[in-house]
């Protein structure tokens, strides 16, 4: 019986060691100390021992049990913790995640629109902004431009029923930041603008303009020059050139459009109309003046100059574009490329 119980206590013991993993441990486990078995049956056998060996055997077979517990105790552990390195050593940690979300990107116009801004930022310009419905005054006669000017027909302004309007330029702005502000002003005013043109590889409803204005004492168009030909060339990059040739707007005088030669755009062969400038005519000052009632803006004291250019058309040239609507359709296969 002793010698019996010897062999069962070494036979388990191996059967722990030879165990290579949780399910095979449990299953030796089941063996020797489950309920059928190889124990429980030396507890049956007990009976046919004569009664005064039966208390060594007794106590044999309660070391036995212990010594085999303790061993099956001592080894879970250790193949679970395989179990995971085992796992573990499946995953290459140094591959890249799978990504759950894609990460975003801005709209192409708005890094063009940010580019921009802080360009002009380091020229101590600050943003300005004004409402998209405008009025009449606002988009047209603060700015010097007379009722029978063609801007104002109906076949080019989107007019609301109530006589209010979707402003066709963002030179709105210039007039709202002196109603609202003595010089000196400098600021840019990036948005909206509307017209009614038909929508075309070349025209869009709605598009974004970027005005600028200047107001101070002693303002020259060498200011105005200088400041548009440095923006143009850091927009540009290096070997940008850029001309100011004579033009006319209602709301400056002399007036001017910019044209940029650069070879980012087309190979740099030929100018490209990219910017209207000017320096702010006296009658502007006056409207802003009867507006705000005092002589803020006296023309005699202060001078400056205005500029704004098209977004979209900066963009296409750019960045290549064969058609102003791709802008605008919000297609993903369009928008990737300008992450
Ligand atoms: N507002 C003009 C347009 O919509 C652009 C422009 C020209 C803005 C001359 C200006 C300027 O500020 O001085 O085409």
């Amino acid at each position: 019986m002793l010698a019996e119980l010897d062999l069962l206590q070494s036979e388990a013991l191996a059967a722990v060691t030879a165990a290579a993993d949780a399910p095979a441990l449990e299953a030796a486990r089941v063996k020797y100390l489950g309920r059928q078995g190889a124990l429980a049956s030396f507890g049956e056998k007990m009976r046919a021992v004569p009664k005064e060996e039966r208390p060594a055997a007794g106590k044999r077979l309660n070391e036995a049990r212990s010594a085999i517990t303790a061993a099956f105790d001592a080894a879970a552990p250790a193949l679970a913790g395989r179990a995971e390195a085992d796992a573990l050593a499946a995953v290459d940690v140094t591959l890249p995640g799978t990504p759950m979300l894609p990460v975003g990107a801005l709209h192409p116009l708005t890094q063009l629109q940010d580019r921009a801004v802080q360009i002009f930022r380091r020229l101590g310009f600050a943003l300005a902004d004004g409402p998209d419905v405008e009025d009449e005054w606002h988009c047209f006669d603060a700015l010097n431009t007379p009722p029978d000017h063609p801007a104002r027909n109906e076949q080019d302004t989107f007019y609301l029923p109530d006589g209010r309007l979707l402003r066709t330029h963002t030179s709105t702005v210039q007039i709202r930041v002196m109603e609202t502000q003595p010089p000196p002003v400098r600021v840019i005013a990036p948005g909206a603008a509307y017209r009614r043109d038909e929508v075309d590889a070349t025209h869009l409803a709605q598009f974004n303009q970027m005005e600028g204005l200047v107001v101070d004492q002693g303002v020259t168009l060498g200011d105005m020059k200088g400041t548009l030909e440095f923006f143009f060339s850091e927009l540009f990059g290096p070997g940008t050139a850029v001309r100011f040739r004579p033009h006319f707007f209602p709301f400056t005088e002399p007036s001017f459009e910019v044209d940029v030669k650069t070879p980012a755009l087309r190979g740099g062969e030929r100018w490209l109309e990219i910017c209207g400038c000017g320096m702010v005519d006296p009658a502007v000052y006056a409207a802003v003046n009867a507006r705000r009632g005092d002589g803020a803006y006296d023309a005699e004291v202060v001078s400056g100059y205005a500029f704004g250019f098209g977004l979209e058309r900066l963009a296409m040239t750019l960045l290549g574009l064969p058609d102003i609507r791709l802008l605008v359709e919000n297609d993903v296969r369009f928008l990737e490329q300008f992450r």
